[in-house]
């Protein structure tokens, strides 16, 4: 009998079907009130299998008023994902930015006490519904001091940010509880003192689960970017990289750098876009995503699609 070669495995042809074949996820943030524009819908449901509320969960959104919720427009992000099979990342319960005015007022214990009780109530509502959650994002200040972002929230106090892990831990022990910043995109002070701080909460109980790399980037990526990644595995996290988008020349091969870059990390176990189509995007004019205005898939897009193809597998799964 001929010998006959046994056939290549078949390449998958979304990004959420690769991804997912290599035990990861992809993602895009999604606005809640681009649910409604079918070209959008149809492209996320199609190639993404992972959402992040682009701003529908942040306390703004989320406690507009002290004490008085409001989920509506969150709620309408997890229920399309739910019901499409996509998981959630939460983003994100404390912040400096897109606080409601009324936390932008307070200080002191009464802010600390307000904060606290807002994690509490936001992740107990979602409670088993959300993979990840940020707990704090961009904690930290840019430049060469590695220390910590002056803010209301810090001025609270030091253990801010491990109160917020614990509390979020309290009410919903199932998530995965991040803590995501930008410009730690390689070894610098900023991701170094992000670093310090993990290490210290592993060796302290504190629960932290995930470091998420936001990697809003502009022409290349940091050549230690997968050393970066790398090294806060080795601390006993898993990483994601959580808000990508690319500005500038040598999008596509950026792109495939940051895909495989992840693949390479076994702790890695997701990735997600700022976004669908240029025109979703927050950084007005860059064109930093991988579908065009139209939403026709741009070089870029291919570049990710081969590269998780190409990629490992992460056996913990995502
Ligand atoms: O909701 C109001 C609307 O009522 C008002 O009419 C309109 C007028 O400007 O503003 C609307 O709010 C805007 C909001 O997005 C919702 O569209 C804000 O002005 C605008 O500042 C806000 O921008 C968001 C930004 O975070 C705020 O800091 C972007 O959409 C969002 O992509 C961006 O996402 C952040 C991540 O959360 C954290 N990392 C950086 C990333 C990019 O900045």
């Amino acid at each position: 009998m001929a010998f006959v070669a046994p056939a290549p495995a078949e390449a998958a042809s979304t990004l959420g079907a690769s991804a997912a074949e290599k035990g990861r996820y992809f993602g895009t943030a999604v606005a809640a009130h681009k649910l409604s524009d079918s070209q959008y819908v149809s492209i996320l449901n199609r190639e993404f299998n992972s959402v992040t509320a682009e701003n529908e969960m942040k306390w703004d959104a989320t406690e507009p008023s002290q004490g008085r919720f409001s989920y509506t427009n969150a709620d309408r992000i997890v229920n399309h994902a739910r019901a499409n099979g996509m998981s959630i990342r939460g983003h994100a319960l404390l912040w400096h930015a897109q606080q409601p005015g009324w936390a932008q007022n307070m200080s002191g214990s009464a802010l600390r006490s307000a904060a606290i009780n807002h994690v509490t109530q936001v992740a107990s509502y979602y409670r088993g519904r959300i993979h990840s959650w940020d707990v704090v994002n961009e904690a930290f200040a840019d430049g060469g001091s590695g220390g910590r972002r002056d803010s209301n929230l810090q001025r609270t106090g030091n253990d801010w940010i491990e109160a917020a892990f614990r509390a979020a831990r309290a009410a919903d022990p199932n998530a995965k509880l991040c803590y995501n910043d930008y410009n730690t995109d390689g070894v610098n002070a900023k991701s170094t003192g992000i670093y310090t701080m993990v290490r210290d909460f592993k060796a302290r109980g504190v629960p932290i689960d995930c470091v998420g790399f936001q990697s809003h980037l502009t022409n290349s990526v940091p050549g230690d970017y997968q050393t970066n990644l790398q090294r806060f595995a080795d601390l006993g996290v898993d990483v994601q990289i959580t808000e990508l988008d690319i500005a500038g020349t040598n999008q596509a091969a950026v792109y495939d750098t940051v895909t495989r870059a992840c693949l390479a990390v076994s702790r890695c176990t997701g990735i997600t876009v700022w976004g669908i189509r240029d025109s979703d995007s927050w950084r007005t004019g860059a064109n930093p995503l991988l579908f065009d205005n139209n939403g026709n898939k741009k070089p870029a897009y291919t570049a990710v699609l081969n590269a998780l193809n190409a990629g490992g597998t992460n056996p913990g799964g995502p």
